[in-house]
Protein backbone atom coordinates (compact mmCIF):
# COMPACT_ATOMS: atom_id res chain seq x y z
CA UNK A 1 0.00 0.00 0.00
CA UNK A 2 1.04 3.67 -0.73
CA UNK A 3 -0.02 5.68 2.66
CA UNK A 4 -0.36 9.22 1.13
CA UNK A 5 -2.95 9.55 3.85
CA UNK A 6 -1.22 11.98 6.19
CA UNK A 7 2.96 12.69 7.09
CA UNK A 8 1.25 11.55 10.31
CA UNK A 9 1.75 7.85 8.54
CA UNK A 10 6.07 7.85 9.20
CA UNK A 11 7.51 5.24 11.16
CA UNK A 12 10.42 5.92 13.16
CA UNK A 13 13.73 5.21 10.40
CA UNK A 14 16.49 2.23 12.19
CA UNK A 15 18.80 5.43 12.22
CA UNK A 16 15.92 7.60 14.59
CA UNK A 17 15.41 4.35 16.08
CA UNK A 18 18.92 3.60 17.10
CA UNK A 19 18.87 7.31 18.72
CA UNK A 20 15.89 6.39 20.93
CA UNK A 21 17.78 3.50 22.23
CA UNK A 22 20.56 5.28 23.06
CA UNK A 23 19.23 8.03 25.02
CA UNK A 24 20.22 9.06 28.04
CA UNK A 25 17.18 9.29 30.00
CA UNK A 26 16.29 10.76 33.70
CA UNK A 27 12.95 12.23 35.51
CA UNK A 28 10.90 14.63 32.86
CA UNK A 29 8.53 15.84 35.68
CA UNK A 30 11.37 16.97 37.67
CA UNK A 31 13.56 17.87 34.33
CA UNK A 32 16.01 16.13 35.01
CA UNK A 33 15.96 14.48 31.89
CA UNK A 34 19.11 15.66 29.59
CA UNK A 35 17.65 14.61 26.48
CA UNK A 36 14.56 16.11 26.76
CA UNK A 37 15.94 19.36 28.41
CA UNK A 38 18.40 19.61 24.85
CA UNK A 39 15.64 19.04 22.81
CA UNK A 40 13.69 22.24 24.92
CA UNK A 41 16.59 23.93 24.27
CA UNK A 42 16.80 23.21 20.82
CA UNK A 43 13.06 23.88 20.33
CA UNK A 44 13.38 27.18 21.73
CA UNK A 45 15.83 28.41 19.40
CA UNK A 46 13.93 27.20 16.31
CA UNK A 47 10.51 28.82 17.28
CA UNK A 48 12.75 32.01 18.27
CA UNK A 49 11.57 31.93 21.96
CA UNK A 50 13.18 32.20 25.64
CA UNK A 51 11.95 28.83 26.09
CA UNK A 52 9.98 25.85 24.79
CA UNK A 53 7.98 23.09 26.90
CA UNK A 54 8.28 19.13 25.12
CA UNK A 55 4.54 18.02 25.14
CA UNK A 56 3.09 14.73 24.12
CA UNK A 57 1.21 16.32 21.00
CA UNK A 58 0.38 19.15 19.02
CA UNK A 59 -3.13 19.56 20.04
CA UNK A 60 -1.91 19.89 23.87
CA UNK A 61 0.03 22.42 22.72
CA UNK A 62 -2.66 24.16 21.37
CA UNK A 63 -4.95 23.84 24.08
CA UNK A 64 -2.23 25.15 26.28
CA UNK A 65 -1.35 27.92 24.57
CA UNK A 66 -5.57 28.85 24.63
CA UNK A 67 -5.41 27.85 27.96
CA UNK A 68 -2.56 30.54 29.02
CA UNK A 69 -3.28 33.10 26.67
CA UNK A 70 -7.18 32.95 26.58
CA UNK A 71 -9.25 35.67 29.14
CA UNK A 72 -12.51 33.12 29.97
CA UNK A 73 -15.88 34.54 28.23
CA UNK A 74 -13.36 36.01 25.75
CA UNK A 75 -13.44 35.45 22.07
CA UNK A 76 -10.93 33.07 20.30
CA UNK A 77 -10.49 34.08 16.38
CA UNK A 78 -9.53 31.73 14.49
CA UNK A 79 -9.97 30.69 10.52
CA UNK A 80 -13.29 28.53 10.31
CA UNK A 81 -11.09 25.40 9.04
CA UNK A 82 -8.31 25.50 11.14
CA UNK A 83 -7.66 22.36 13.47
CA UNK A 84 -8.50 24.19 16.56
CA UNK A 85 -11.75 24.95 15.11
CA UNK A 86 -12.66 21.71 13.02
CA UNK A 87 -10.63 18.98 14.98
CA UNK A 88 -10.37 19.76 18.63
CA UNK A 89 -13.19 18.90 20.21
CA UNK A 90 -14.23 22.21 21.25
CA UNK A 91 -10.92 22.48 23.43
CA UNK A 92 -11.23 26.39 23.74
CA UNK A 93 -14.38 26.27 25.48
CA UNK A 94 -13.88 23.28 27.13
CA UNK A 95 -11.08 23.79 28.78
CA UNK A 96 -10.69 27.46 28.84
CA UNK A 97 -13.81 29.13 28.58
CA UNK A 98 -13.57 30.62 25.41
CA UNK A 99 -15.86 31.27 22.39
CA UNK A 100 -14.63 30.56 19.42
CA UNK A 101 -15.65 32.92 16.22
CA UNK A 102 -14.55 31.24 12.74
CA UNK A 103 -13.65 33.69 10.03
CA UNK A 104 -13.58 32.77 6.41
CA UNK A 105 -9.70 32.45 5.24
CA UNK A 106 -8.05 32.74 1.84
CA UNK A 107 -6.15 29.27 1.48
CA UNK A 108 -6.31 29.36 4.83
CA UNK A 109 -5.26 33.02 5.88
CA UNK A 110 -7.23 36.22 7.33
CA UNK A 111 -6.67 39.96 6.96
CA UNK A 112 -6.33 42.08 9.50
CA UNK A 113 -9.37 43.70 7.79
CA UNK A 114 -11.34 40.87 8.66
CA UNK A 115 -10.16 41.26 12.30
CA UNK A 116 -10.88 44.41 13.03
CA UNK A 117 -14.57 43.48 11.80
CA UNK A 118 -14.22 40.72 14.13
CA UNK A 119 -12.81 42.97 17.06
CA UNK A 120 -15.50 45.59 16.79
CA UNK A 121 -17.89 46.08 19.44
CA UNK A 122 -20.30 48.98 20.17
CA UNK A 123 -19.02 49.94 23.16
CA UNK A 124 -20.51 48.32 25.56
CA UNK A 125 -19.18 46.13 28.50
CA UNK A 126 -21.63 42.79 26.80
CA UNK A 127 -20.09 42.32 23.76
CA UNK A 128 -17.58 39.53 22.95
CA UNK A 129 -13.82 40.62 23.54
CA UNK A 130 -11.88 39.17 21.27
CA UNK A 131 -9.02 37.41 23.46
CA UNK A 132 -6.89 35.36 21.40
CA UNK A 133 -5.83 35.02 17.37
CA UNK A 134 -5.02 31.72 16.73
CA UNK A 135 -3.10 31.68 13.22
CA UNK A 136 -2.28 27.97 11.20
CA UNK A 137 0.48 27.81 9.38
CA UNK A 138 1.06 25.50 7.43
CA UNK A 139 -2.72 24.79 6.95
CA UNK A 140 -4.21 21.70 7.07
CA UNK A 141 -7.53 21.95 5.67
CA UNK A 142 -6.52 24.31 3.20
CA UNK A 143 -4.17 22.49 1.72
CA UNK A 144 -0.60 22.62 3.26
CA UNK A 145 -0.69 26.36 1.91
CA UNK A 146 2.00 28.67 3.76
CA UNK A 147 1.58 32.06 4.90
CA UNK A 148 3.36 34.97 3.00
CA UNK A 149 5.79 36.64 5.89
CA UNK A 150 4.23 40.10 5.40
CA UNK A 151 0.50 38.55 5.31
CA UNK A 152 1.48 36.79 8.83
CA UNK A 153 3.48 40.36 10.43
CA UNK A 154 0.42 42.55 9.50
CA UNK A 155 -2.26 40.13 10.78
CA UNK A 156 -0.21 39.75 14.01
CA UNK A 157 0.00 43.28 14.35
CA UNK A 158 -3.73 43.68 13.80
CA UNK A 159 -4.53 41.06 16.35
CA UNK A 160 -2.01 42.75 18.86
CA UNK A 161 -3.72 46.23 18.19
CA UNK A 162 -6.85 44.69 18.97
CA UNK A 163 -5.78 43.58 22.50
CA UNK A 164 -5.42 40.20 21.59
CA UNK A 165 -2.75 37.38 22.38
CA UNK A 166 -1.63 35.31 19.34
CA UNK A 167 -1.10 31.71 19.03
CA UNK A 168 0.66 29.99 15.99
CA UNK A 169 -0.22 26.83 15.57
CA UNK A 170 3.24 25.93 13.89
CA UNK A 171 2.35 21.90 13.77
CA UNK A 172 3.47 21.84 9.99
CA UNK A 173 5.87 24.99 10.62
CA UNK A 174 9.04 23.49 9.54
CA UNK A 175 7.02 22.80 6.08
CA UNK A 176 6.16 26.76 5.89
CA UNK A 177 10.03 27.35 6.36
CA UNK A 178 11.55 24.90 3.72
CA UNK A 179 8.96 26.53 1.42
CA UNK A 180 8.88 29.59 1.78
CA UNK A 181 12.61 30.09 2.70
CA UNK A 182 12.21 31.96 5.69
CA UNK A 183 13.68 30.82 8.89
CA UNK A 184 11.37 28.88 11.39
CA UNK A 185 11.78 31.10 14.05
CA UNK A 186 11.45 34.67 12.61
CA UNK A 187 8.18 32.99 11.48
CA UNK A 188 7.18 31.65 15.07
CA UNK A 189 9.18 34.38 16.97
CA UNK A 190 6.52 37.11 16.14
CA UNK A 191 3.99 34.77 18.15
CA UNK A 192 3.36 34.92 22.26
CA UNK A 193 3.33 31.13 21.73
CA UNK A 194 4.05 28.80 18.97
CA UNK A 195 3.71 24.92 18.62
CA UNK A 196 5.93 22.60 16.26
CA UNK A 197 4.37 19.18 15.69
CA UNK A 198 7.35 16.25 15.65
CA UNK A 199 5.41 13.49 14.74
CA UNK A 200 4.78 14.79 11.40
CA UNK A 201 6.91 15.65 8.22
CA UNK A 202 9.75 15.46 10.92
CA UNK A 203 9.08 11.69 11.07
CA UNK A 204 9.00 11.20 15.39
CA UNK A 205 6.55 8.46 16.84
CA UNK A 206 4.96 11.19 18.71
CA UNK A 207 6.07 14.29 20.74
CA UNK A 208 5.18 18.64 20.16
CA UNK A 209 7.20 22.04 20.90
CA UNK A 210 5.47 24.98 22.71
CA UNK A 211 7.50 28.08 22.40
CA UNK A 212 6.71 31.40 24.44
CA UNK A 213 8.40 33.80 27.06
CA UNK A 214 9.70 32.25 30.29
CA UNK A 215 6.98 33.50 32.38
CA UNK A 216 4.30 32.08 29.23
CA UNK A 217 6.13 28.54 29.53
CA UNK A 218 6.47 28.16 33.25
CA UNK A 219 2.21 28.32 33.08
CA UNK A 220 2.81 26.01 29.99
CA UNK A 221 4.32 23.44 32.51
CA UNK A 222 1.50 24.05 34.92
CA UNK A 223 -1.29 23.46 32.21
CA UNK A 224 0.78 20.62 30.49
CA UNK A 225 0.75 18.74 34.09
CA UNK A 226 -3.04 19.64 34.71
CA UNK A 227 -3.64 17.96 31.31
CA UNK A 228 -1.72 14.87 33.01
CA UNK A 229 0.85 15.90 30.35
CA UNK A 230 3.96 15.72 32.67
CA UNK A 231 6.17 12.04 31.83
CA UNK A 232 8.74 10.35 33.54
CA UNK A 233 11.78 8.93 31.05
CA UNK A 234 10.56 10.66 28.05
CA UNK A 235 14.24 11.18 26.29
CA UNK A 236 13.50 7.84 24.64
CA UNK A 237 11.28 9.98 22.51
CA UNK A 238 12.91 13.09 23.20
CA UNK A 239 15.71 11.55 21.34
CA UNK A 240 13.74 10.91 18.22
CA UNK A 241 12.72 14.69 18.17
CA UNK A 242 17.32 15.35 18.38
CA UNK A 243 17.68 13.31 15.60
CA UNK A 244 14.69 14.69 13.61
CA UNK A 245 15.85 18.57 13.55
CA UNK A 246 19.34 17.09 12.95
CA UNK A 247 18.21 15.44 10.11
CA UNK A 248 14.70 15.49 8.58
CA UNK A 249 14.41 19.12 8.35
CA UNK A 250 15.85 20.09 4.95
CA UNK A 251 14.80 17.26 3.43
CA UNK A 252 11.36 18.13 3.77
CA UNK A 253 11.74 20.27 0.22
CA UNK A 254 11.93 16.44 -1.21
CA UNK A 255 8.46 15.98 -0.09
CA UNK A 256 7.08 19.30 -1.51
CA UNK A 257 8.82 18.15 -4.79
CA UNK A 258 7.37 14.78 -5.02
CA UNK A 259 3.90 16.27 -4.38
CA UNK A 260 4.34 18.89 -7.04
CA UNK A 261 5.26 16.04 -9.47
CA UNK A 262 1.68 13.86 -8.23
CA UNK A 263 0.22 17.10 -8.54
CA UNK A 264 1.12 18.08 -12.34
CA UNK A 265 1.62 13.97 -13.60
CA UNK A 266 -2.56 13.48 -12.06
CA UNK A 267 -3.16 16.92 -13.58
CA UNK A 268 -1.88 15.98 -17.05
CA UNK A 269 -3.89 12.58 -16.22
CA UNK A 270 -6.96 14.29 -16.22
CA UNK A 271 -8.15 14.87 -12.75
CA UNK A 272 -9.08 17.87 -10.81
CA UNK A 273 -6.24 19.23 -8.90
CA UNK A 274 -5.50 22.57 -8.13
CA UNK A 275 -1.96 22.99 -8.99
CA UNK A 276 -2.06 26.42 -7.09
CA UNK A 277 -2.95 24.90 -4.12
CA UNK A 278 0.19 22.56 -4.31
CA UNK A 279 2.88 24.90 -1.85
CA UNK A 280 4.24 22.12 0.73
CA UNK A 281 3.07 17.95 0.99
CA UNK A 282 -0.42 18.41 0.10
CA UNK A 283 -2.45 17.47 -2.88
CA UNK A 284 -6.05 17.99 -2.85
CA UNK A 285 -8.26 15.66 -5.42
CA UNK A 286 -11.55 17.45 -5.90
CA UNK A 287 -13.64 13.85 -6.44
CA UNK A 288 -17.09 15.94 -6.50
CA UNK A 289 -15.87 17.26 -9.69
CA UNK A 290 -15.77 13.70 -10.96
CA UNK A 291 -19.50 12.88 -9.93
CA UNK A 292 -17.46 10.26 -6.71
CA UNK A 293 -18.89 10.55 -2.97
CA UNK A 294 -15.31 10.39 -1.44
CA UNK A 295 -15.71 7.39 0.38
CA UNK A 296 -16.60 5.93 -3.21
CA UNK A 297 -12.99 7.50 -4.45
CA UNK A 298 -11.52 6.72 -1.46
CA UNK A 299 -12.33 2.87 -1.67
CA UNK A 300 -12.15 2.77 -5.69
CA UNK A 301 -7.71 4.07 -4.70
CA UNK A 302 -7.37 1.44 -2.07
CA UNK A 303 -8.36 -1.22 -4.13
CA UNK A 304 -5.89 -0.22 -6.80
CA UNK A 305 -3.19 -0.29 -3.56
CA UNK A 306 -2.81 3.55 -2.87
CA UNK A 307 -4.63 5.57 0.55
CA UNK A 308 -6.11 8.78 0.25
CA UNK A 309 -7.77 10.89 3.33
CA UNK A 310 -10.87 13.11 3.06
CA UNK A 311 -9.80 16.88 4.51
CA UNK A 312 -13.32 18.71 2.85
CA UNK A 313 -16.38 17.89 1.39
CA UNK A 314 -15.67 16.91 -1.98
CA UNK A 315 -12.05 16.65 -1.72
CA UNK A 316 -9.55 14.26 -0.92
CA UNK A 317 -6.14 14.59 -0.13
CA UNK A 318 -2.56 13.07 -0.73
CA UNK A 319 0.34 13.91 1.69
CA UNK A 320 4.01 13.25 0.96
CA UNK A 321 6.61 12.37 3.59
CA UNK A 322 9.66 10.52 4.95
CA UNK A 323 8.21 6.91 4.12
CA UNK A 324 7.15 7.71 0.32
CA UNK A 325 9.88 7.60 -2.11
CA UNK A 326 9.83 8.33 -5.87
CA UNK A 327 9.02 5.16 -7.15
CA UNK A 328 6.16 5.26 -4.63
CA UNK A 329 5.25 8.44 -6.37
CA UNK A 330 5.74 7.11 -10.02
CA UNK A 331 2.90 4.11 -8.76
CA UNK A 332 0.62 6.56 -7.38
CA UNK A 333 0.94 8.67 -10.32
CA UNK A 334 -0.51 5.71 -12.74
CA UNK A 335 -2.56 3.96 -10.49
CA UNK A 336 -4.58 6.75 -8.92
CA UNK A 337 -6.13 7.84 -12.49
CA UNK A 338 -6.19 3.77 -13.23
CA UNK A 339 -8.53 3.36 -10.13
CA UNK A 340 -10.77 7.15 -11.14
CA UNK A 341 -10.60 6.31 -14.87
CA UNK A 342 -14.24 5.37 -15.65
CA UNK A 343 -14.47 9.36 -14.43
CA UNK A 344 -11.71 11.05 -15.17
CA UNK A 345 -13.48 12.57 -18.70
CA UNK A 346 -16.85 12.26 -17.12
C1 LIG B 1 -2.66 22.02 11.94
C2 LIG B 1 -2.65 20.97 13.01
N1 LIG B 1 -2.56 21.35 14.29
C3 LIG B 1 -2.54 20.45 15.29
C4 LIG B 1 -2.61 19.11 15.03
C5 LIG B 1 -2.61 18.14 16.17
O1 LIG B 1 -1.46 17.36 16.20
P1 LIG B 1 -1.35 16.09 17.15
O2 LIG B 1 -1.96 14.96 16.38
O3 LIG B 1 0.12 15.92 17.38
O4 LIG B 1 -2.06 16.36 18.40
C6 LIG B 1 -2.70 18.66 13.71
C7 LIG B 1 -2.79 17.23 13.42
O5 LIG B 1 -3.10 16.79 12.35
C8 LIG B 1 -2.73 19.63 12.67
O6 LIG B 1 -2.82 19.27 11.39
Amino acid sequence: MIDLRSDTQTKPSQAMRQAMANAEVGDEQEREDPTVLELERRGAELLGHEEAVYLPTAMMGNQIALAILGERGGELIVEQGAHIMVAELGGAAFHSGLQTRGLPGHRGRLSPRQLREAGWTEGGFWGPRASVLAIENTHNTAGGTVWPLDELRAVVAAGRELGMRVHLDGARLVNAAVASGVPPSEIAGQFDTATLCLSKGLGCPLGALIGGSRELMLRARMEKHRFGGAMRQAGIVAAAGLYALDHNVERLAEDHVRARRLAEGWAAAGLPVDLELVETNFVQLNVAVLGLAEGEAIDRIREHGVLLSQTRPGTLRAVTHLDIGDDDVEQALELVPQALGAHVHA
